[in-house]
């Protein structure tokens, strides 16, 4: 993987070739998810953090009406006019500018055009986030090209709503919000239904969470996604009938929730309900057992989130079943879990930092056996939030 270094001196050559002027630096980091997956859309409580590996950009202002600019990993340009900012499928990646620009504007901030040219080192497809990295990055830029006293929750918001009403896919908040407001060494709590947060300190001792990636490509994520959405949405229609709630985590504080339950007949519906609910109640025994340093517990919650995406959520699928059995089975392993949107991507595993070399080739190997694919195993700590790099 490309280091920070060898970036930051390719984006200060490509900028100087394609633009005037001397540019300022950015960075917004990708996140992984501890726990809590899948409910940010269900009211539930997540535990991402941001990641060291993330999106640069070199920027600065060009005077004119419009953002110019380059990504270095697609090798593509393009221009946006600001005073006509609407979705356009053929542009690809610049509709995620498009989209941040947009509703910044939209806000009541008032800036003008800008020069960008954007690198990262987050693997593509990987489920790492790189589109909410993006996201932020551009809200970061303008933030601090044009002086605007735009909060991080609210590029949060922002982003997700670029997300949400600009690309049409109906994820939830929890990417762009563990990006926006990442800190070192911690987890954000984060309550997706009030967005009330807590920094959770992340003290792993003698472990370490790495990251496997799957490398499968990712295909009908969007729309098994958007099914997903769907069906928890007619299941908390029917709950509603019986209890008085708004979302389905809700039912995580009432301690006849397996009865309540009982009333979805529908045995698909029944399941995803039942992972939102479990899967709210294991965040919070996970951050207990962070504050007791209790790891094996944090292991043994990390397989039951995986089993239940697997059995219950149904969004895990043959390489990432593959990858975390064969974490398991591997040195120096406590316990392994898909990570993010899931059917493919990466998953993480809380790892003895010595055993680390042998987990790597076990896991490696026992992928291959069992899907022909290579795995990758990536090693990240956990880093701060969007920033200018001076
Ligand atoms: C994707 C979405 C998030 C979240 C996760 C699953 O990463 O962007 O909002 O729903 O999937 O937890």
């Amino acid at each position: 993987m490309k280091d920070d270094k060898k970036i930051l001196e390719n984006l200060a050559k490509v900028f100087a070739e394609k633009f005037p002027g001397n540019p300022r630096k950015f960075f917004a980091p990708s996140r992984i998810n501890i726990i809590g997956e899948h409910i940010d859309y269900n009211g539930g409580s997540t535990l991402p953090c941001a990641i060291e590996i993330g999106t640069y950009a070199f920027a600065r202002e060009n005077g004119l009406n419009k953002i110019r600019a380059y990504s270095v990993n697609l090798e593509s340009y393009g221009e946006l006019d600001l005073e006509n900012l609407v979705y356009d499928k053929n542009l690809g990646w610049l509709n995620y500018l498009g989209g941040m620009a947009k509703y910044i504007k939209e806000a009541g901030y008032e800036f003008s055009g800008f020069d960008l040219v954007v690198e990262g080192n987050i693997p593509t497809g990987s489920g790492l986030s790189s589109s909410a990295s993006l996201e932020v990055l551009v809200g970061q830029v303008i933030k601090s090209l044009f002086n605007l006293e735009i909060s991080y929750v609210d590029l949060a918001i922002l982003g997700m709503k670029t997300e949400n009403d600009y690309l049409d896919l109906q994820t939830g908040i929890m990417d762009q919000f563990a990006i926006a407001m990442g800190r070192e060494n911690s987890a954000i709590l984060l309550d997706t239904a009030s967005l009330d947060y807590s920094y959770i300190d992340v003290d792993l001792k003698n472990l370490e969470i790495l990251i496997l990636n799957t490398n499968k490509p990712r295909s009908l994520v969007e729309s098994k996604y958007n099914e997903r959405r769907e069906e928890t949405q007619t299941a908390l229609y029917i709950l509603k009938k019986y209890v008085d709630i708004e979302n389905i985590c809700q039912l995580s504080s009432f301690e006849n929730w397996e009865e309540i339950l009982l009333h979805i007949e529908d045995k698909t519906l029944y399941k995803r309900a039942r992972h939102c609910v479990e899967e709210d109640l294991r965040v919070k025994a996970m951050v207990k057992a962070m504050r007791d340093e209790d790891y094996q517990k944090m292991g043994k919650l990390l397989d039951d989130s995986h089993r239940s995406l697997r059995d219950f959520y149904q969004v895990t699928g043959k390489e990432l079943d593959a990858i975390t059995e064969g974490a398991r089975m591997a040195e120096g392993c406590l316990g392994a879990r898909m990570t993010g949107g899931g059917f493919s991507g990466c998953a993480i595993a809380l790892v003895e930092k010595e055993a680390k070399e042998k987990f790597s080739q076990q896991v490696k190997a026992y992928y291959k056996e069992k899907t022909s694919r290579n795995a990758d195993i990536i090693s990240s700590n956990i880093g701060s939030g969007p920033r200018e790099i001076l």
